[in-house]
This record gives C-alpha cells, sequence and structure tokens, in this order.
C-alpha cells in the first residue's frame, strides 16, 4: 500500500495530463494511493489543499487537454533548504515515499538533488521534533521517478518529450494558415519558434513546411548569415522556381557562428534591404504551448506515465532515480543523473560554441 504524489514543474506541455492520468490509474490499479501535488514544488513547499488524492473520477476527462490541470509554478522557496524541509514534512504526513516529477531538465535535475538531500532533511525534522522516531524509520528513502514534459524536446537520452509533436502541429497550423495570405501577397514571412537553445522544434517544422531556410542554435550558418540567407534565396530563384512567397523560420535560440542572436526582425531588414521582399514577421509564442494534446502525445504520456508508476514499484533504496524515456519506438529507463549531466554538457558546449560536439551528444543514449 505504497503512496505516490505527482506534480508537474516548469513549463507546461501537451500530453503532461494524459501522463499524470496514466499515473492515477496505474497507480490504482496495482493498490496504491495517488495524490496530486498541485502548483509543482510551490504545492509541495506550501501543502495544505494543494496535495489531494487522487480518484478514478478526478483523472477522467482530461487525457485530451493541453496544459497541465494541477498547475505548474517556478518555485524559488524549492532552492531554498528551509523550502525543501517543509516539503519533506508535508510528504511525510501525507504518507509519501514515492515522487513523479513531470518537467524538464531543470524540475528533474531539482527532484534528484531533494532525493540525495532526503536522508538529512528526515534527520533534521527528527531533530527539530517535526517527526517522531517511527516515521524516521519509516521515510528513510525517497523513490523519484522523473518524464520529460517539454515542448523544446532539448533533453538527452529520449528521442522525445512529451509536448513535442503537438507544438509541431501547432506551428504547421500556424504557418499552413499564414501561407494563404502570404501568396495571395507575394510576401515572405519570418517566423520565430520556440525551443531555447534547443533548434529542434525549427528544423522539423521547417522542414515539414517546405520552409526556404532554416535558423536554428545548433548549426549556424558558416560566414556572414546574411550573405546565407540571400545566397539561399537567389539559389531557389535561379533554379527556375518563382515562389510567390518565402517561409523563414528562426529558432528563439539561433546565433551565428560567433554566437551573436539570429533574431526575426534583423532577418526582415535583410530581406527587405537587400532582397527587396516584402516581409512580414510572425511570432508564434505561447501559441506553440498551447491547445489539445495530439493522439501521439497523448499516447507518449499514456506510456511513460504507466512506466513510471512501474519503475517506482521496482526501485529499492539503492537503486538510482530514473527517467522514462523514449528509444525509437520503445519506451525505457535512463539513469536521471546521467541524462541531466549529458543535458548539462550540451548547454556548456553550446555556449562555448562547440557545435560538432552538440550535435553528437544530442544523440541517443
Ligand atoms: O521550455 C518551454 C518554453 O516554451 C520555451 O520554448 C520558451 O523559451 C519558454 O518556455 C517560455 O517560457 P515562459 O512560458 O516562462 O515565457
Amino acid at each position: 500500500n505504497q503512496s505516490i504524489g505527482v506534480f508537474t514543474s516548469g513549463g507546461d506541455a501537451q500530453g503532461m495530463n494524459a501522463a499524470v492520468r496514466a499515473i492515477v490509474r496505474v497507480g490504482m490499479y496495482i493498490g496504491c494511493k495517488v495524490y496530486y501535488i498541485k502548483e509543482g514544488y510551490q504545492g509541495m513547499v506550501d501543502g495544505g489543499n494543494n496535495i489531494q488524492e487522487a480518484t478514478w473520477l478526478s483523472s477522467s476527462n482530461m487525457i485530451h487537454m493541453g496544459g497541465t490541470l494541477i498547475g505548474s509554478a517556478r518555485c524559488m522557496d524549492f532552492r531554498e533548504r528551509w523550502g525543501r524541509l517543509k516539503a519533506a514534512q508535508n510528504l511525510i504526513q501525507w504518507g509519501i515515499t514515492n515522487l513523479i516529477a513531470i518537467g524538464g531538465d531543470g524540475s528533474l535535475t531539482g527532484a534528484n538533488c531533494f532525493r540525495q538531500e532526503w536522508p538529512s532533511l528526515v534527520r533534521e525534522l527528527f531533530d527539530k521534533a517535526l517527526i517522531s522516531k517511527e516515521k524516521q524509520a519509516q521515510f528513510s528513502h525517497l523513490n523519484i521517478v522523473g518524464l520529460v514534459g517539454s515542448i523544446d524536446n532539448d533533453f538527452c537520452g529520449t528521442d522525445m518529450t512529451i509536448g513535442v509533436d503537438t507544438a509541431l502541429h501547432r506551428i504547421l497550423e500556424a504557418v499552413d494558415n499564414i501561407m494563404t495570405t502570404a501568396v495571395s501577397h507575394k510576401r515572405a514571412f519570418v517566423l520565430e519558434i520556440m525551443g531555447r537553445t534547443c533548434g529542434y522544434l525549427a528544423l522539423a517544422a521547417g522542414i515539414a513546411c517546405e520552409a526556404s531556410v532554416i535558423f536554428i542554435p545548433e548549426d549556424p550558418p558558416a560566414g556572414d548569415w546574411r550573405q546565407y540567407l540571400c545566397d539561399n534565396l537567389m539559389e531557389k530563384s535561379k533554379s527556375g522556381e518563382s515562389r510567390r512567397t518565402h517561409i523563414v523560420l528562426v529558432a528563439e535560440g539561433a546565433v551565428d557562428r560567433e554566437g551573436n542572436p539570429i533574431k526575426c526582425n534583423d532577418v526582415q531588414k535583410v530581406l527587405s534591404d537587400q532582397m527587396k521582399m516584402d516581409v512580414r514577421v510572425t511570432v508564434l509564442g505561447h501559441v506553440q504551448r498551447g491547445g489539445n494534446a495530439s493522439a501521439f502525445d497523448r499516447l507518449l504520456g499514456s506510456r511513460m506515465g504507466a512506466e513510471a508508476v512501474l519503475a517506482l514499484m521496482d526501485a529499492a533504496p539503492t537503486t538510482p532515480a530514473c527517467v522514462i524515456c523514449l528509444d525509437g519506438s520503445d519506451i525505457v529507463r535512463v539513469p536521471l543523473l546521467k541524462a541531466v549531466q549529458r543535458t548539462r554538457r550540451v548547454a556548456e558546449l553550446m555556449a562555448e560554441r562547440k557545435f560538432d560536439e552538440v550535435l553528437q551528444l544530442r544523440g541517443r543514449p
């Protein structure tokens, strides 16, 4: 009769609700109590109504919904020891010894640190007479499993994160809509695509919408990007393609070889000044993170959620925390620390502009 707490943290992503639903239902099916921890780490720190036992019914009619119905927050309190101590006290009060964290790499790193710190937090709670000797023994360790919910697809170890597929649908719907007016007016459109320092969304959307040029952070053009842009478009007209429109996708983290940002407005200026085009800029923004989850994300969230519960039940106190990943079409368990370290290393390599190494490291585990 174990208890599982589930929370979502960081930016929301479509498919998170499918994962929460699967966790509740598989957890209940195997005889666990499952608790929603609302508003992410903040709800864990604040306790009270933020921690609620899930029921079969409360997890109905949510699989299709985007966002996260149990809320998400960026929590400063959890970065402080006192905040984590309060969180530990709340989990013990509710009898929660198993946690499933759904979030990006920052949220999962926080979960792993919390697990490592757990024995000392429990000791401190006992020393301060906030828990009994029995509780100290009963809650001597905390199991943690991570799921990656993020539209960015920026986590090493998984081929897809929850939300990416839906975000791609949103981007393509938007480009398809823009195309009709772009073609009517013979205009070029420059679109900014989310993804932080990861260019996956821009690259995948660019292929799928026949973009003329794509700028992503991991593969800046050799030489001057302005020249590269003009050369590419000129090449297209030379080859006899007389297009009524061009779509240029710029990932929000796109940079040149020196690490200077490439921004949509700069691209627009080059196209209008040097190529004499009529150009508009569209920043898709949070539309990409909104709306109902795609079939793929509903299934991915469900499969990952179910596997997370099974991984928790298999875990012994000495088992390293894992993150549930997609490897090809298989759902697999990857050591959380290894995946997080690799994701961090990619961020360092990006800052050092070692793009070839980034591309190698972003591959499979
Ligand atoms: O990580 C997901 C993401 O949507 C990024 O693509 C984007 O840069 C960021 O979150 C936006 O964050 P916020 O919702 O806090 O503005």
